[in-house]
């Protein structure tokens, strides 16, 4: 991605990127540090999460472990250690951690101290690799669901790197005038009103969409976020029998600084007129060859903001107009993933006219 600011996942921010000053605190809830695909029995990786590394493996058995990166014995720092078998092995002394994280072994065969590894809460979710974090130390009290799967082939995914705020990226799917203006959708409208329940939203979109060789078709978008940091899109043109259903992943990794994971797959409705297992080949054989293509595509219209996520300034209150979307009554609910002693200014909630965000159902682009 040839934009200034993004570049591919790497461990550490940069010294000017450390300089902006931080406009919201990390959110509270699950984040995504890695791809499942990522992870492969007996890989160790390190992740930064809230201005933390977190590192992430598999015992050999399959089973996925987060731990806070330094060793209780001397201190070294995790990511160096290896996985034996069903045990974390630190390489300054050979300390040895087993599933549950305490330590059963040392390096010199003498009895093992009285140790732990601090252990995260992580989930293995949609493929991706999710891990909880809150302000207040709280164990996990929401969920990230598993969503539906088009189908049976490998995921395909990418991830980024850059300045911004994980909020920024769902606060996207409430803008409604960007769609428009920014993304170049010719019209685009909610086709009900926004459903706030609990650290969930929902959102569906009726949009016009010009398809090569085929014109202008009626595209449904549903839209479902979980905390600020993922969300799950369905974009389905029925007329087309075309389904891209699309993970986007947003973790606040620094201050003012963040991780995007995308996935996405797609699929072809069969084609009539065909026996079955004629048309679920053809349908499977195009969606193959096409895939590639979608998922850049997909890609491609993430992209268009990240040169203003990765440049913006985070605005509170900012001016908003008619046309602009339920963006007061996103905020208003993105409150329960921040300290209560983060002041935000926000609309008075008079003015979000319902708690289903109604403020803007009449949409933007829509020409009759
Ligand atoms: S610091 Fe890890 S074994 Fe000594
Ligand atoms: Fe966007």
């Amino acid at each position: 991605m040839s934009h200034p600011h993004v570049h591919p996942v790497s461990s550490r921010p940069t010294a000017a990127d450390l300089a902006l000053p931080p406009a919201l605190p990390y959110p509270d809830g699950w984040a995504a540090l890695a791809f499942a695909a990522e992870l492969k029995p007996g890989t160790v990786i390190t992740r930064q999460l809230a201005g933390e590394d977190v590192v992430l493996y598999r015992l050999r058995d399959g089973r996925l472990r987060a731990v806070r990166p330094y060793c209780p014995h001397l201190g070294a720092h995790l990511g160096l250690a290896t996985v034996e078998g069903g045990e974390l092995v630190c390489p300054f002394h050979r300390f040895a951690f087993d599933a549950d994280g305490r330590c059963v072994r040392t390096g010199y065969d003498t009895p093992p101290p009285r140790a732990a590894l601090s252990r995260l809460p992580v989930r293995e979710v949609n493929e991706a690799v999710f891990v909880w974090r809150h302000h207040d130390g709280r164990e996990p009290d929401w969920e990230i669901p598993a969503w539906h799967l088009l189908d049976d082939r490998p995921l395909r995914h990418t991830s980024f790197e850059m300045p911004g705020y994980a909020q920024d990226v769902m606060e996207n799917s409430f803008d409604l005038g960007h769609f428009i203006t920014l993304h170049g959708w010719p019209q685009g409208e909610l086709a009900a009103p926004v459903e706030f329940d609990g650290p969930r939203f929902h959102i569906s979109m009726r949009v016009r969409e010009k398809f090569p060789l085929v014109g202008m078709r009626e595209v449904e978008v549903g839209v479902d976020g979980y905390g600020l940091a993922a969300l799950h899109t369905d974009v389905h043109t029925r007329s087309l029998g075309l389904q891209i259903c699309s993970l986007v992943m947003a973790t606040q990794v620094a201050p003012a600084r963040m991780q995007l994971r995308q996935a996405s797959r797609f699929a072809l409705a069969e084609p009539a007129g065909l026996p079955p297992l004629v048309a679920r080949a053809v349908s499977r054989t195009v969606a193959r060859l096409l895939a590639g293509p979608m998922f850049k595509r997909t890609i491609e219209f993430t992209s268009d903001d990240f040169p203003i996520w990765s440049t913006k300034k985070y605005l509170s209150p900012p001016r908003l107009a008619a046309g602009d979307g339920p963006i007061g009554a996103m905020r208003h609910w993105a409150r329960q993933f921040y300290p209560p002693d983060h002041q935000e200014h926000l609309p008075a909630p008079a003015s979000l006219t319902n708690r289903h965000g109604q403020e803007a159902a009449g949409g933007v682009g829509s020409h009759p």
